[in-house]
């Protein structure tokens, strides 16, 4: 069997580890992969974003699985186009990955089927979203419609900063396209969680759930980034939250997209917030997997992935009911992030990684932003660098052993956040 990993992050180094513990004998290739890939698949050159190179190349590779791990090549239509020339793929086609790239879309959709949701508005005219602002409750969220790699929601104090983040991006286009369209959205209270599910389109199997930690810094301070850290399972997730997760939010919305014509095959993260009075409500749609949540739930896993991607991407139906084994203890994934992350991420610092943490089977040292030279040497080649996953028995176990690897992993400016799982651990304090 031969498959492609769409993607060089440490998502797809942690799918390509689920892929191989599933499939000890598969050939597996990674385009473009990072160091780490590398020891687990054949990199292969390229741009994940480059549609028609990579459909020549799995055409003539025939390849059995390809599975697409970021979102770019998504909105592009990378699926459309292998699943034209014939290639299985994993994941949405580009119509029904505007749950994504357009956070007008999703929110349109999500009001047409009553999935809850904060109430905003769309706008692309500024004046109109001015006067919006000015007759609504502070704080808001300004949002560029489209994909903004992270950065595209501005959490405003004031109306006066909603302003000037609307002005920002209709007015002085400093989000490109993605913010010729924009969101004025309610700020909702609460704590955030990630449910996933990879479906067929009408039936799902809801993932373990994780909880990711979007700011750089201890105590969630400083800016927004992709993603500090990781940890999976939640226990506020308790199974009758993921059932009304799955009756509210999941249900309504792959029905809403298969009756639109678009239906929705691959994973659906789910991005919710809950909220003080016990209700749900979804912030965002990712139509992948979360980095660095994939860390954290793959390693969670008993295994068992690979056959349920391989009957999405050859149109089957998915067993209803199906359900993945139950999480096996915890597992925790701390980022290791470049000196000027996420600003200005600045690159080439050799990494030095002891070798016993390599052979520890509590650890997954996922790579990111990592390239190696002609004599090994490891260097830092992105802003996320690695995502060091431990598993353990529960949080606290997983949290320490993750959190001390980090510590031991060594590069000019590292930085990495201390206390991932830190709210799941006050819970069980
Ligand atoms: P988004 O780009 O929509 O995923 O938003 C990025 C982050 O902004 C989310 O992960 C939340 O932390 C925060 N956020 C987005 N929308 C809201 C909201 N309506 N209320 C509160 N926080 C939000
Ligand atoms: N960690 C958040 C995301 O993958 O979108």
């Amino acid at each position: 069997m031969k498959i492609l990993v769409v993607g060089g992050g440490g998502r797809e180094h942690a799918l390509l580890w689920a892929l191989r513990r599933d499939a000890p004998q598969a050939s597996l290739f990674c385009l473009p992969g990072n160091a780490g890939t590398a020891r687990l698949a054949t990199n292969l050159p390229g741009r994940a974003t480059d549609v028609p190179a990579i459909t020549r190349l799995a055409t003539a590779e025939r390849f059995d699985l390809v599975v697409v791990g970021p979102e770019a090549p998504l909105a592009l239509g990378l699926v459309d186009q292998l699943a034209a020339a014939g290639v299985p793929v994993f994941g949405p086609t580009a119509a029904a990955a505007r749950i994504e790239s357009s956070k007008a879309f999703a929110k349109s959709l999500m009001n047409r089927h009553g999935v809850p949701t904060a109430t905003a508005r769309t706008f692309t005219d500024l004046d109109a979203a001015l006067r919006y602002i000015g007759a609504h409750e502070e704080p808001l969220l300004v949002k560029a419609s489209g994909l903004a790699a992270g950065k595209g929601a501005i959490v405003c104090r004031t109306r006066a900063e909603a302003r000037a983040a609307a002005a920002l991006m209709l007015r002085d286009r400093s989000f490109g396209e993605a913010g010729h369209e924009i969101l004025v959205e309610e700020f909702l209270e609460g704590e955030e969680l990630s449910v996933l599910a990879l479906t067929d389109g009408e039936h799902f199997a809801v993932l373990p759930p994780a909880q990711d930690h979007k700011r750089l810094l201890d105590g969630d301070a400083g800016p927004n980034t992709g993603g500090m850290g990781a940890y999976s399972p939640v226990s506020i997730a308790t199974d009758r939250l993921l059932a009304d997760v799955a009756a509210e939010v999941f249900g309504p919305t792959l029905r809403g997209l298969s009756e639109a014509g678009t239906p929705y095959r691959g994973v659906l993260y789910a991005g919710l917030m809950l909220r003080p009075d016990g209700s749900l409500a979804v912030i965002e749609f990712n139509c992948r997997f979360g980095d660095p949540e994939a860390q954290a739930i793959l390693a969670v896993l008993p295994g068992g992935v690979l056959p349920v991607l391989r009957m999405i991407a050859e149109g089957g139906w998915m067993p209803p009911g199906h359900r993945f084994g139950d999480a096996r203890g915890a597992a925790v994934t701390t980022v290791l992030a470049a000196e000027g992350y996420p600003e200005h991420p600045k690159l080439g610092a050799a990494i030095a990684i002891p070798a016993d943490l390599e052979d520890d089977p509590h650890l997954h040292l996922f790579h990111a932003g990592t390239a190696a030279d002609s004599d090994g040497t490891l260097r830092v080649a992105g802003g996320r660098v690695l995502a060091v996953t431990a598993t353990g028995a529960g949080v606290e176990e997983a949290a320490d052993r993750s959190r001390e690897a980090a510590e031991r992993i060594a590069f000019e400016g590292r930085q990495f956040r201390r206390d991932i799982g830190w709210r799941e651990i006050a819970r069980r304090a």
